[in-house]
């Protein structure tokens, strides 16, 4: 658990106080006095990652401090918590909106200031909010970037260190996107931490297993660039604050190859802390709750784009290059069944604005997309509330069974092979079976433990029973997948690594079916980052990277290869971008 008592403390300096301490009462309108409340009470609401704990300061009845005790949401939440709880000291009510991407939270928030406020008796009488409306001028910069995920920042960092001066536009109340969500790692091959593991990787093996994953239809040209500069690229994140020293395995790969977050934390948590970071030290300009709606073009060269903010307002932002780096589409379901219609009904690992916005404002620049059907689903995820089990998992030693107890699929194939496995079991989905020891492996598989999602038991019987799956059954699939360890040979599935003896309870299971979890396809580029356009031409001062691009992952992305996509052509993008507009 966080405890946070200063950093997040927020401290009312709007003119408030009615007759301050001397009054004991209040009419409450109805006739009958009230007694006004002073002092502090404590709070609780159920978060996305367990209770969330706030600490009201009441004085004369009205908010005047907002402290957060405790909490275990992702980081990405805090500037969630933070201006919801400084809109609620504002207005002295808990009438705010929910802020979407961070539902939960925003949810478990209010229910603590309601709880606090329940128990202290306070009657709370609403102020008018003092509405701050946001300038909607129109500007112009070097370099507007659509999207502050891994890509679009990777794009700052690097373009502003070129001289650059950078706009980047955020439709989200938050910066980071999928990104935030990102949990199992980046692939690079031939890093000095893999050397120091003695792993022989190469560029060259990652371009083949890359190649294989995506059934031979991934972009040569841009794969050779990938996989050349994963390893620089960990190190440039290095040299940005990042520590990517601890190395796993992820599905489809021939050795261990994803590197991971500090103690194996989610990478995007961490990277996310170090573009945050970054974005402070380098001034760089991050307009939040800002959406673009409209490409800004003069025949085949771009000069900008409009952007709508809070209120509705839109304004322009002219450019010299714009970079767009605004994501996927995973949770545009509309989009998804018009290129794949038999995922009709799926849910998904996004954040709710991976929509795809900018396909339609780029239809009057005819702009080339590819691969717009390669759309992937991650094997393990909880059904119903979409909560994605990092692959990590099943690399640190987790087996896949299904209600009959039995292990059906070396569990690590790529996702495609997996999800297609799961799907075809009784119930369409499958179970995740380990260890302590697997907990142990990984913050962010203790984080699923804390969040309540796993069912623990001290004994595989109980766990069977406990998860409703053949218990007898069960026991007899893990002794056999031990003696599979202890001999090193999966004599039933080929699963090569067999990296844990499943003995050290307690033991977890979480029921898991594939969701839709990343879009391969997208807009075309060549390895400048560079758009292309149906006729085959670059169009002039438009560069694009990350998951709204297409061919890089082919027709099945590797677990591991996104956050290395983003970063990789991120920095090329905004490289390019600074270089190509140099003088003019
Ligand atoms: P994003 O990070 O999604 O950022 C795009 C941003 O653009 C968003 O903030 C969005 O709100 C904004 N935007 C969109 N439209 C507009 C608009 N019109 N105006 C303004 N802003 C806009 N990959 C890995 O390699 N390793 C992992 O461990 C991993 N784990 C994952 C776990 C989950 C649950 C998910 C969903 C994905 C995971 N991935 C992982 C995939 C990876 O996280 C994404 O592919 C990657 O983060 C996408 O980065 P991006 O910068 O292209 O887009
Ligand atoms: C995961 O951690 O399983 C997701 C990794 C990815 O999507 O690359």
């Amino acid at each position: 658990m966080k405890t946070i008592y200063k950093s997040l403390a927020i401290i009312l300096t709007l003119v408030l106080v009615l007759s301050l301490g001397a009054c004991q009462t209040n009419n409450a309108g109805n006739g009958t006095e009230q007694e006004l409340v002073n002092g502090q009470f404590v709070g609780e609401g159920r978060g996305k990652g367990g209770p969330v704990k706030l600490e009201l300061t009441f004085e004369n009845s009205v908010i005047n401090e907002i402290k957060v005790l405790e909490h275990n949401e992702s980081d990405y939440t805090e500037p969630v918590i933070a201006d919801l709880t400084n809109q609620m000291i504002k207005t002295n009510s808990t009438n705010v909106d929910i802020v979407s991407g961070a539902t939960l939270t925003s949810h478990a928030v209010i229910n603590a200031v309601k709880d606090a406020i329940k128990k202290s008796g306070a009657i709370l009488t609403a102020k008018e909010a003092i509405q701050e409306s946001e300038k909607a001028e129109d500007i112009s910069t070097d370099i507007v970037i659509i999207g502050s995920g891994g890509a679009g920042l990777s794009a700052a960092v690097e373009a502003t260190n070129s001289g650059a001066k950078v706009i980047v536009v955020e439709k989200n109340a938050f910066m980071g996107g999928n990104t935030n969500y990102a949990t199992g790692g980046m692939n690079a091959a031939g890093t000095k931490y893999q050397e120091a593991k003695g792993i022989e990787d190469s560029p060259e093996l990652h371009f083949q297993d890359t190649m294989k994953g995506g059934h031979d239809k991934n972009d040569p040209a841009l794969l050779k660039v990938f996989t050349d500069k994963a390893a620089d690229t960990v190190y440039w994140l290095e040299e940005l604050g990042a520590k990517l020293s601890e190395i796993g395995r992820s599905g489809g790969q021939s050795v261990d190859r994803i590197h991971k977050g500090p103690e194996g934390m989610p990478i995007g948590t961490h990277l996310m802390k170090v573009f945050a970071n970054q974005v402070e030290k380098l001034n760089i300009e991050v307009r939040l709750n800002t959406k673009a709606v409209e490409m800004i073009s003069e025949g085949n060269k771009v000069t900008g784009i409009k952007v709508e903010n809070k209120n509705g307002d839109t304004y322009t932002i002219s450019a010299k290059a714009v970079i767009l780096a605004s994501g996927g589409f995973g949770a545009n379901p509309d989009i998804v069944t018009k290129y794949k219609p038999e995922l009709e009904g799926f849910g998904t690992t996004n954040q709710p604005g991976a929509t795809g916005d900018v396909f339609s404002m780029l239809e009057k620049l005819d702009i080339a997309l590819t691969d717009m059907k390669e759309i992937q689903t991650h094997p393990t995820v909880v059904p119903r509330i979409n909560e994605m089990i990092t692959e990590g998992v099943r690399g640190d030693g987790a087996i896949l069974v299904n209600r009959d107890g039995k292990r059906f699929i070396n569990e690590l194939e790529t996702r495609d092979t997996v999800s297609k496995a799961i799907l075809s079991q009784e119930g369409n989905s499958a179970f995740l079976i380990f260890d302590q020891q697997v907990v142990d492996t990984a913050s962010a598989i203790k984080k699923y433990r804390d969040a309540g999602l796993l069912t623990e038991a001290t004994s595989l019987k109980e766990l069977g029973e406990k998860l409703k799956i053949n218990a007898t059954e069960l026991e007899g699939t893990i002794a056999a997948y031990n003696e599979y360890y202890k001999g090193q040979n999966d004599s039933e599935f080929g699963r090569r690594l067999l990296n844990v003896e499943l003995t050290k309870a307690p033991f977890y299971g979480v029921e898991v079916s594939p969701a839709i979890h990343h879009t391969m396809g997208g807009i075309k580029i060549n390895t400048n980052t560079e758009v292309i356009n149906n006729s085959g031409n670059v169009v002039e001062g438009l560069y694009a990277a990350g998951e709204v691009t297409g061919g890089i992952h082919g027709g099945n992305r590797i677990g591991g290869n996104a956050v290395t996509d983003i970063t990789v052509f991120g920095k090329i993008a905004g490289k390019n971008a600074a270089e190509a507009i140099k003088g003019r």
